[in-house]
């Protein structure tokens, strides 16, 4: 890979960087005219693999007001991905029309085959069960905004820990703020991956426990980072059912939490968090909804090298 910069994984961005994205996702909000001629002339191609609402099109309206054009596809079926072309070859293809790719694919590691051949910026949209990096900068700007800061902190992630790639990400970035700790809530078949334990938990020595109950755990939490079980990657669908409602959060299981709980999900929700939650101002969701698009401006600015 030559000096072009890439977002593959979220740990290839400094502490400083993030703080940094953060604030100018901060100062688009605050100013957003601003920005509103920054990429004019520039082109983002969103490459999708996989299903996405939320994700593709915060991209597209990221870019689109930065002034920039959109360009891509949002499923395999209608690139030549279905005619066998390798993920290598379409990011040297894309590189003669774009500026920025995002990618989103059901292998892990494709984005970062894509950022190995192509000649422009590739961030990392969501890679099979591994990672989602811009996710997980959504969610920090999330809870900066809603906590006014990102350290000092009791972590809850529940669901399904195992597939969940937004999980992973989170908890690679929220390990490396002072004094965060977590609790895994999952069932046991679907606890966090053996490499995130060791290589991210055990190896710098976070604090974090594992349950199986979400009740049991509620009173503790800060943030409770709820997510769906992940059906597109289980082998066995009588696996899916027997697991998919594990959690389901409604109002009554909120008594014992503290006041100033936020409830994010990365969405989209199925089953594990009832509607009746929404108006619970605790409920961040879709707030986090919009802080994605203020986040991937930054990243954007930042990627394309824009002041
Ligand atoms: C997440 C994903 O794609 O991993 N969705 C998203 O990007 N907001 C979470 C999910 O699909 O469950």
């Amino acid at each position: 890979m030559s000096d072009i910069r890439h977002l593959i994984d979220i740990s290839t961005l400094t502490v400083e960087e993030i703080d940094a994205l953060i604030k100018t996702a901060l100062d688009i909000i605050e100013n957003p005219a601003k920005y509103s001629e920054k990429c004019r002339g520039k082109k983002l191609a969103t490459l999708f693999y996989e299903p996405s609402t939320r994700t593709r099109l915060s991209f597209e309206s990221a870019m689109l007001e930065l002034g920039g054009s959109v360009i891509g596809f949002s499923e395999a079926q209608s690139s030549s991905a279905s005619k066998g072309e390798s993920v290598a070859d379409t990011a040297k293809v894309i590189s003669c029309f774009a500026d920025i790719i995002a990618m989103r694919h059901p292998l892990e590691g494709a984005p970062m085959v894509a950022a190995l051949n192509a000649s422009i910026p590739v961030i990392n949209a969501g890679d099979g069960g591994h990672n989602h990096p811009t996710q997980t900068l959504t969610d920090l700007l999330t809870i900066y905004r809603e906590k006014g800061r990102l350290g000092h902190m009791t972590v809850g992630c529940c669901g399904d820990l195992k597939f969940g790639r937004t999980v992973h990400s989170l908890i690679a970035a929220m390990s490396r703020y002072e004094g965060v700790d977590f609790v895994l809530i999952s069932p046991e078949e679907l606890r966090v991956p053996e490499n995130v334990r060791n290589d991210i938990l055990k190896a710098n020595n976070i604090p974090y426990r594992e349950t199986e109950s979400l009740l049991e755990a509620m009173p503790d939490l800060d943030i409770l980072y709820m997510t769906r079980v992940q059906r597109e990657r289980f082998i066995s669908e009588a696996d899916y059912v027997r697991l998919k409602d594990t959690y389901i959060m409604t109002p009554d299981k909120l008594m014992d939490a503290k006041e100033t709980l936020s409830i994010l999900h990365p969405l989209p929700r199925v089953n594990e968090i009832s509607v009746a939650v929404d108006k619970d101002p605790r409920a961040c969701y879709f707030r986090q909804v919009l802080n994605g698009k203020y986040i991937r401006m930054a990243l954007i600015l930042m990627l394309l090298g824009v002041k």
